[in-house]
């Protein structure tokens, strides 16, 4: 049985949704149909995520990704649910930074968070030859030369994602546990602390980080700022079916399931997608 400390209370549904704020919904009259309404970003021509059709994609040089602090355990992690995923931020003492992949500069971890189905078939955002994964997680990044991520999203290269695949095994998939575990108690909308074992960044990552696919796109939620250099992992990742089930558990603001938190794939309008291996 795994200990997980909890800290914290829960922040009350409107805190967490912005009162006054826009808001928006995965479904109904705030639906991803309507995002444009109210962020006409969303409309641009550079969004995501996209289908990758392998076939149609460009194969690049690329330089390998360079991963600094990710291999540091965490002092404490906040994991949040807003009401539209479940969010991890990391308190270390130093904040965890890729590089290199032909990215230009380094970028700063910010957070990672979740997509997910309301069953296997469905839940990743990008699909790959139009299979959609049960998962995907986003690790996102701020170039560091913005300094945080709020400046990020003001510049085309301000922000740096990484999306990972995931695909049903066996066996439950150990980095996932601190925050699954949490998910146990707690399935309202508020933040905890966790400061007990904890892993780092880079168990959550898959074994083959060689092979990515690359292209230029946008935020997946409101308002879809077109500033997220993508690269999305080739290799999967596992997640058990009784992860998923903890995961499938969270409300949202309204106490209804949190479950198809993902937006379509939007149209690539010639954007060339790149891949880093041959076949
Ligand atoms: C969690 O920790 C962070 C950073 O130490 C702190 O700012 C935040 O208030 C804490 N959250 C709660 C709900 O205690
Ligand atoms: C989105 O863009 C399309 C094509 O430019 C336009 O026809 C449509 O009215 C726009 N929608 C919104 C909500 O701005
Ligand atoms: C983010 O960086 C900008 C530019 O340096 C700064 O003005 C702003 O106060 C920072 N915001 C936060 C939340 O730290
Ligand atoms: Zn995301």
């Amino acid at each position: 049985m795994m200990r997980v400390v909890v800290l914290a209370s829960l922040l009350s549904a409107c805190a967490a949704h912005g009162i006054g704020k826009p808001q928006w919904e995965y479904s109904g009259k705030e639906g991803f149909d309507h995002w444009a309404e109210e962020f006409p970003s969303c409309n641009g021509s550079q969004q995501s995520p996209i289908n990758i059709d392998p076939f149609f994609t460009t194969v690049g040089a690329f330089e390998p990704l360079y991963f600094s602090h990710y291999h540091e355990i965490p002092e404490a992690e906040s994991i949040t649910n807003n009401g539209h995923s479940v969010e991890v931020k990391i308190k270390s003492k130093n904040q965890p930074q890729v590089s290199g992949g032909n990215l230009g500069a380094t970028y700063t971890f910010v957070q990672y968070h979740i997509h997910w189905g309301a069953d296997d078939l469905r839940g990743s955002e990008h699909t790959i030859n139009h299979v959609r994964y049960p998962m995907e997680l986003h690790l996102v990044h701020h170039k560091n030369e913005y300094g945080n991520l709020t400046a990020a999203l003001e510049h085309p290269d301000g922000v740096a994602v990484l999306g990972l695949l995931f695909v049903i095994s066996e066996y439950d998939n150990p980095s996932l546990a601190p925050l699954i575990s949490h998910l146990l108690s707690h399935t309202a909308v508020g933040e905890q602390n966790v400061t007990k074992d904890l892993y780092p960044l880079t168990s959550v990552l898959p074994r083959d980080l060689s092979r990515f696919y690359r292209y230029r796109g946008s935020l997946t939620t409101p308002k879809c700022n077109e500033v997220v250099t993508w690269t999305i992992f080739d290799d999967h990742v596992p997640v058990s079916d009784k992860q998923m089930a903890r995961l499938r558990s969270l409300s949202d603001t309204e106490g209804d399931p949190l479950v198809n938190n993902f937006r379509p794939n939007q149209p690539l309008n010639g954007r060339i997608v790149y891949r880093s291996f041959l076949k």
